[in-house]
């Protein structure tokens, strides 16, 4: 049989891997494939030093290679919103499959992308838009299909990981180690959609879809990042027996869908908590199947590659098939999506972390235990330390059951106006993923 040709757009950290796997591996892939698969054509900005394109013709533009009559399959690999978007829909229009790993383009413009691809009968594929080379899109879609899924959480931003986990263990400054995080490819162009939260909600939101059954709403997740974090919050919850990790949480609830990302206390006992790094994990819970964790890294430039040739692999086998009858793009019929709605932040559960500066008065611990009674927020565990040198100041750090965060909003703004309380108190979410 013909091979199948394969146009690469962007030849960045990504799109180098993708041609270099593809052309590594490309006798073990073919035996996969039944087909061989040719890299036809590249369109980059500026050669990769890490590939040898010798024999590869090179388009002018994007557009020339989306054109090209002879190129079976675009891999969109040039990122961002506007210009990806009118790439991967040229592409589409021109009856062409897709794979991508622009999880941005999938969050926002996914839904209309997939319409438009339905309606051509092709294949929009986007493994590595999500937690890098885990195959947790096929995993969800796929392998749990049996299961009414509950959440998911996940460590879904590897340069984030690799952030806290340094700053952690090496007590390295946040700005060194996002350097190196560039450096090694890992960080978005924009590395703020990395530590501000915005690419795990990006891909927090595809997840959510995929679990649930609801239509993408990137603009409905709460994103919160790393970039308040400090050591000594770092080290009570080491204390009391926690780890801080930037998670993605898409919770079902009876109310609607939880979505949002933001530093949180994870058990140290728990797997996901050991997971260092640039590994990403997610832990997905479903109704028959129980937790489930899937780990591996979650950026870089041949992990990531490793998904985008798995979707290359899975649209040569499917392109012959009958449209109607290949697994939907986001895991349910399309039109059996659900319109469960997103919930706003405050309207979300979740257990808290406070640290509060008091002053060294007598009654301040008084004063603030009522003020969580009186809302009905348990307190689990409570840990005070010694005045600091510096303010005379004495830390207090709680731990609280489970309440809706409306409550624990209440119940700080009356804690910041007692006259014990000085500054604003610290919170951080805590989920026991049990
Ligand atoms: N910047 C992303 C990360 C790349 O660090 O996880 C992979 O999506």
């Amino acid at each position: 049989m013909k091979p199948v040709k394969v146009g690469i757009c962007g030849l960045g950290t990504v799109g180098g891997g993708t041609f270099n796997v593809l052309k590594r591996n490309a006798g073990e892939i073919a035996r996969r494939a039944g087909r061989e698969i040719e890299v036809a054509q590249i369109a980059m900005r500026s050669p990769n030093p890490k590939c040898d394109i010798a024999n590869t013709p090179v388009a002018q533009d994007v557009f020339e290679l989306v054109n090209n009559p002879e190129i079976d399959v675009v891999v969109e690999l040039i990122g961002g919103y506007t210009l990806a978007r009118d790439l991967v829909l040229k592409a589409i229009e021109n009856g062409k499959h897709v794979v991508t790993a622009n999880k941005a383009l999938i969050a926002v413009h996914g839904d209309e992308i997939f319409a438009k691809a339905r309606e051509k009968g092709v294949i929009v594929a986007f493994e590595a838009a999500v937690a890098g080379g885990i195959p947790v899109i096929k995993a969800i879609r796929e392998g749990l299909a049996g299961n009414r899924i509950n959440w998911v959480a996940g460590i879904i931003n590897g340069t984030g990981n690799f952030i806290l986990s340094e700053m952690r263990e090496k007590g390295r400054a946040f700005e060194d180690v996002l350097k190196e995080a560039q450096a090694l490819g890992y960080a978005e162009a924009d590395p703020t959609f990395d530590v501000e939260g915005i690419d795990a909600a990006h891909k927090l939101t595809i997840l959510a879809s995929i679990a649930f059954g609801i239509p993408l709403q990137f603009d409905k997740a709460y994103t919160e990042g790393i970039t308040k974090l400090t050591s000594a919050d770092v080290n009570y919850a080491e204390a009391l027996g926690y780890r801080i990790k930037h998670l993605g949480v898409a919770r079902r609830t009876q109310e609607g869908v939880e979505l949002r990302v933001h530093p949180t206390l994870i058990p140290a006992e728990r797997l996901i908590a050991n997971v260092n790094g640039v590994m990403n994990a997610v832990m997905v819970h479903g109704d028959a199947v129980g937790p489930t964790l899937f780990c591996g890294a979650g950026a870089g430039m041949e992990p990531t590659a490793s998904a985008a040739v798995a979707d290359l692999v899975d649209i040569v086998r499917a392109m012959t098939s009958d449209p109607e009858n290949r697994v939907p793009h986001l895991a349910f019929q399309p039109d059996s999506l659900s319109a469960h709605p997103i919930l706003s932040i405050s309207q979300c559960e979740s257990a808290y972390y406070l640290r509060i500066q008091a002053k060294d008065h007598p009654g301040v611990l008084a004063q603030v235990a009522t003020i969580l009674s009186e809302r009905g927020i348990n307190i689990e565990s409570i840990m005070q330390k010694e005045a600091e040198e510096q303010d005379g100041l004495v830390p207090l750090i709680l731990l609280t059951h489970r309440v809706i965060e409306q409550k624990i909003n209440e119940a700080i703004q009356a804690m910041e106006a007692l006259e014990g309380v000085a500054g604003s108190i610290v919170r951080i979410r805590v989920e026991q993923l049990n």
